[in-house]
């Protein structure tokens, strides 16, 4: 048994799409997150700024005495060099793996589609996953580089017709190519879902990275014998590296709970 927190961390919200998948496989857990909100969209970036971020992110963490760490976040997961996460003494895991397993279980054309971030799509690491699990898979890669900052506005329902725009953009060449599977690379991308689902159509199952990722975790927790106590009640706490308003507004809704006076705001660049 392990009653250290469980460390979750993404370039702002997108995260949260773990956290709620987590609290509600592993109700025992804590958990430590961080929303990189000072510094979000890391998508957009070079892949040295984004490492180093990941790096300062994960550092923060441990510095929380965390037992895991989840890179909650496709841009950072695709950005980090296992060698670099390897050098800290506990395990972790990034969403790029969990989430073309189960886009490969859930296929059954092979004709897989990827909507991630540009740094995300760009280096090419859901493709290789992917064609890894599974050589024939079609791929149709896309990135959506306005959804972020639209989560991060809070833009995420049919109340902001511009969202839906910018989606419909994004989706016309993945609904073209007749995927079957959309894999959703970007934790942030679940905020949208209701729309996205709207727009593709019920004949296409969405796989939301957030979630893949949470139930793989809870499968390294028993591999690594880190569960924590089954009669605990777990808690979160959430930081930033900007003001903690917005997020606990939006986070709030997003999770269904309250989360007033569990944000904090830390200088994540002297980690
Ligand atoms: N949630 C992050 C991801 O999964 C968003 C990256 C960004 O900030 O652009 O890719």
């Amino acid at each position: 048994m392990d009653r250290r927190a469980i460390g979750v961390f993404d370039s702002g919200l997108g995260g949260l799409t773990a956290v709620r998948e987590l609290r509600r496989r592993l109700p025992q857990e804590d958990i430590v997150y961080f929303g990189d909100t000072g510094r979000v969209p890391y998508g957009t970036r070079s892949r040295e700024t984004i490492a180093r971020y990941a790096l300062q992110d994960t550092r923060f963490l441990v510095s929380h005495d965390v037992k895991l760490v989840v890179i909650a976040c496709g841009t950072a997961s695709s950005a980090v060099s296992p060698e670099t996460m390897a050098a800290f003494p506990l395990p972790w895991t990034g969403v790029i793996r969990p989430t073309a397993e189960a886009a490969v279980r859930a296929s059954r054309s092979g004709r897989i589609g990827i909507l991630g971030t540009a740094a995300t799509i760009h280096s090419g690491s859901f493709q290789r996953m992917l064609h890894t699990l599974r050589p024939e898979a079609e791929l149709t890669a896309q990135a959506g580089t306005l959804l972020v900052p639209l989560v991060e506005a809070g833009w995420t329902d049919d109340r902001y017709p511009a969202a839906r725009m910018v989606l419909e953009t994004y989706l016309r060449p993945l609904r073209a190519a007749g995927v079957d599977t959309l894999i959703l690379g970007c934790t942030h991308y679940p905020l949208l879902r209701p729309m996205i689902a709207q727009l593709m159509g019920d004949a296409v199952t969405l796989i939301d990275s957030g979630e893949a990722t949470a139930a793989h975790t809870a499968g390294l927790l028993t591999r690594f014998g880190l569960e924590g106590d089954p009669t605990h009640r777990g808690t979160s706490r959430f930081y930033v590296s900007d003001t903690v308003d917005r997020f606990t507004e939006i986070a709030s809704a997003f999770l269904g709970a309250d989360i007033t006076g569990r944000v904090e705001q830390v200088d994540i660049e002297s980690y």
